[in-house]
């Protein structure tokens, strides 16, 4: 009897204390780490799948779509960079309002149920200005960027910790509950580190060790760092990276950016990369053990203002990303890989419990299966051939596989998703112009004299470089001097003008003489360095020259971009003239920085009320250095806008005071457009469009910058574009389209057979649905037979189905979405019974 109190007093201590160590191992578990499978979250080990999307290239009234967006394409993880240059304009005063909210948009990534991989960087690439550096690091006496390098590495400290205790305090990391699963610290140095040696090592090092003091709960990340030191997990940036291992055993393979598009540079073609291949290169990697990939970018957005770096990167980041650079789903982009993201969510329980075994099916085909103890199957079955099909045989059932892709079997059976049969729907976009009010945009303009040596800021004798002038404050300088010519000089008399020949370490060049614009000069991405050399009207007495120096961009990447120039460092010759040659280089030059117009705020609705512009018949019109304004009426509806800029020149564009970035469709790309396949290994050059055309013709203005009425647009024109082509545009789906072969898997088909409700073969169905607010107007083309070409242009083949349109035309017509069974009595018989069919089908929405 005594001995019952005793009894339950241990009890009472044996359950409390299994409480507390329960709820300790609980919270341990609550924290992320990873083995050599996969991160593991909650004591999961889990497949992820991730996106980039950078918070200041949308505006914060479009991240909650996106985010759903990306929740709904069966992302997991939203990834994004740290964009410090935004962060802290000026040393020590900080800005996270707006677009740079990142803590309000780490939040919306919660709220959504998503998790966030957080890439501080603070060296960040992603073809933003000086790669994410504020320009004053540069000018910190003793600076070195991204090197073992006292003052840069505590620069680098003191925001990593900034970041990083915003997060800590605002309970963001997983390990308080939050949805950072993991950060990144510094960015793809492993390439810089093979350039530079030792001290790049060193720096690596302490980078490593100095983000794992932080304590954040969560592991780190660094991307293309071969020799990342434990316990910091180093991962693959490619458009391909199943060949990659981590450096150790213990770590799970994971692919940080797989490039869903490319960047477009002014000059550039636009790049896309079709999205049988990008599914191609995801499946490639999962059967081979990855277990998390992020697409870079999910969706790319704008690089708003002067963020675009580069040089020379365009305004417009879209990157053919499933998600336009306006927030619209890109089709079929943005579908097929949801629908490979739910097949690959099928076979989880498998790939984290399993190593793949790996059979040859034939020369060039492959199975990966991944079975696991518990009975769970998965089997991915590849054919890496480009050119032809192949029908292989596994666990004694045959599988016809097309060049170059993957058949995606979560129970090792039934095939579910294969990466080059796409069965979500895609879509053609229209730009269609919108109304600003009656007649259109009612232009003002006021003029930017050239500047001259009265203007001047200061005089010195040579040549200064332009970065070290401006400090980026501006894209612009000017450069003055003057030249004296006298009475006697021959090509006054026989009219053969002497040649003035400007070197510039770039980016691009007006030239003034005597006030008048005398040519333009101007580097690329690839070349930022430019020579103008072209004769010039000088007269007897004093003649002005006045260069105008622009800079497009800085640097993003390289090794030591920071101490790449820009501007005119010479030398500066006349040629041509009695005494032959002159150098002008080392005689006083006066410098002016920026526009008379910037320093008057002229983009602003207070600033430009300021000056007197003119209208109607005396304004401006092609004339270089020219500011212009209008005002109107924002247009109905919530579609999203664009400025159709295609009849100007170069310069800057501005809504109600906000910069929509720099404009330059007179830059037409250059490079090889054309079709392009699917199959075979994808490059950045590979499938591009817009060849002799501009780079960039539309740019974006989001709708939350507008007001009902009374926006005020303003553009500052350097060459002489005709403001009277622009138009504001709106941006819709022209028409869907379904390209869908017979027996091939869909989403639909697969979904009812996850959850059991169907066995056996399935027949596909063509879904077709208009964006909210439209309608299915008409059927442009529908052939169920063997119909060729793509959306927007299909044609019929020598197999017809005479009722292809149909069905159509009867359940879709006045329709927002309608489903079609492909299946011959649908079309009224089989035309064709002994050939593989397939149905192609666009409808055009209204
Ligand atoms: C990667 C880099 C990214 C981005 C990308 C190209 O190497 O990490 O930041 O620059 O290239 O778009």
């Amino acid at each position: 009897m005594g001995s019952k109190p005793v009894m339950w007093n241990v009890l009472v201590t044996n359950a409390f204390l299994f409480l507390l160590l329960f709820s300790l191992f609980s919270s341990v578990t609550a924290s992320v780490t990873y083995d050599e499978k996969a991160i593991i979250i909650n004591g999961q080990r889990r497949i992820l799948m991730s996106g980039s999307i950078h918070y200041p290239r949308s505006t914060p009234e479009m991240w909650p779509d996106l985010i759903q967006k990306a929740k709904d394409g069966g992302l997991d993880v939203i990834q994004t960079y740290v964009f410090w240059n935004g962060h802290e304009p000026s040393p020590g005063n900080y800005y996270f309002q707006g677009r740079y909210d990142l803590v309000g948009f780490i939040k919306l990534v919660k709220q959504a149920g998503l998790y966030v991989h957080l890439r501080i960087g603070p060296y960040v690439c992603a073809e933003w200005n000086f790669g994410g550096f504020p320009v004053w690091l540069k000018y910190i006496p003793g600076m070195v960027f991204r090197s073992d390098n006292e003052p840069f590495k505590a620069a680098m400290q003191k925001f990593t910790n900034k970041i990083v205790d915003m997060m800590k305090a605002e309970r963001l990391f997983e390990s308080q509950g939050g949805p950072i699963i993991m950060s990144q610290i510094e960015n793809e140095y492993g390439p810089v580190e093979y350039e530079l040696g030792d001290s790049a090592k060193a720096y690596a090092k302490w980078a490593a060790e100095m983000a794992v003091g932080l304590g954040t709960g969560v592991p780190w990340i660094m991307c293309k760092e071969d020799d990342a030191p434990d316990p910091i997990i180093n991962t693959c940036n490619d458009f391909y990276c199943d060949w990659f291992s981590p450096n150790k055993a213990y770590k799970p393979k994971m692919w940080t950016e797989n490039w869903t598009g490319w960047y477009t540079e002014f000059g550039g073609p636009v790049p896309h990369r079709p999205a049988e291949d990008v599914a191609f290169s995801v499946a490639k990697f999962i059967q081979k053990g990855g277990s998390f990939v992020n697409y870079y970018m999910y969706h790319g957005g704008t690089n708003f203002g002067r963020t675009a770096g580069g040089p020379f990167i365009a305004t417009s980041y879209d990157y053919d990303a499933p998600i336009d650079e306006y927030g619209l789903l890109r089709q079929p982009k943005w579908g097929h890989l949801r629908d490979l993201h739910k097949a690959i969510k099928l076979c989880e329980h498998a790939l984290v419990s399993a190593n793949p075994t790996v059979t040859k099916l034939g020369s060039n085909q492959e199975a990966h299966v991944f079975q696991s103890k518990s009975g769970a199957c998965a089997a991915f079955l590849a054919n890496y051939d480009s050119n032809s099909f192949a029908t292989v045989s596994f666990r004694n059932t045959k599988y016809n596989l097309p060049p170059w892709s993957i058949s995606i079997l979560p129970d090792c059976k039934n095939t579910v998703f294969n990466t080059a049969r796409i069965g979500s729907q895609s879509a053609q976009m229209k730009m269609t112009p919108a109304s600003v009010g009656v007649g259109g945009f009612s232009w003002q303009s006021y003029n930017e004299e050239t500047a001259s040596v009265e203007d001047s800021s200061f005089t010195v004798a040579g040549l200064l470089e332009q970065i070290n002038v401006t400090r980026d404050s501006t894209d612009y300088l000017w450069y003055m001097t003057t030249v004296q010519i006298g009475p006697n000089e021959i090509f006054l008399k026989n009219g053969q003008l002497p040649v003035l020949t400007v070197m510039s370490a770039g980016h691009a060049l007006h030239v003034f003489i005597n006030g008048q614009l005398s040519g333009t000069a101007y580097g690329s991405l690839e070349n930022p360095k430019l020579t103008f050399s072209g004769s010039v009207p000088l007269r007897a007495g004093i003649n002005k020259i006045s260069l105008l120096s622009l800079s497009v961009g800085l640097p993003n990447v390289g090794i030591h971009y920071e101490t790449w120039n820009a501007g005119v460092l010479g030398p500066v010759t006349l040629k041509g003239l009695n005494e032959g040659r002159r150098d002008l280089s080392w005689q006083k030059w006066s410098y002016k920085i920026g526009l008379k117009g910037e320093a008057l705020s002229l983009h602003t609705l207070s600033g430009s009320s300021s000056v007197e512009w003119v209208e109607g018949s005396q304004m401006a019109r092609k004339q270089p250095l020219t500011w212009y304004k209008a005002i109107f009426n924002a247009p109905a509806g919530n579609e999203p806008l664009a400025v159709d800029m295609n009849s100007m020149g170069k310069g800057q564009i501005w809504i109600n005071g906000q910069s929509i970035g720099r404009y330059w469709p007179a830059y037409k790309a250059s490079g090889t457009c054309g079709g392009c396949s699917y199959a075979g290994t994808y490059t950045s050059t590979k499938c591009q469009s817009n060849c002799g055309e501009a780079s960039q013709r539309w740019y974006h203005l989001p709708r939350s910058w507008l007001k009902p009425t009374g926006n005020l647009l303003v553009l500052f024109e350097e060459w002489g574009g005709n403001p009277t082509g622009i138009s504001l545009v709106s941006r819709t789906v022209q028409s869907v389209c379904a390209d869908i072969f017979e027996g091939q898997p869909t989403q639909t088909g697969w979904e009812m057979k996850a959850s059991g409700k169907v066995q056996g073969t399935l027949r596909p169905k063509a879904h077709l649905w208009c964006a909210p607010g439209q309608k299915i107007s008409s059927i442009k083309f529908a052939s169920y037979g063997t119909p060729q070409g793509m959306c927007g242009s299909f044609q019929e083949g020598n197999c017809h189905a005479h009722k292809s349109y149909d069905a159509f035309e009867k359940r879709c017509i006045g329709q927002q979405l309608c489903s079609i069974t492909i299946a011959p009595e649908v079309f009224g018989g089989d035309p064709c019974p002994s050939t593989r069919k397939k149905l192609s089908v666009e409808a055009v929405c209204k």
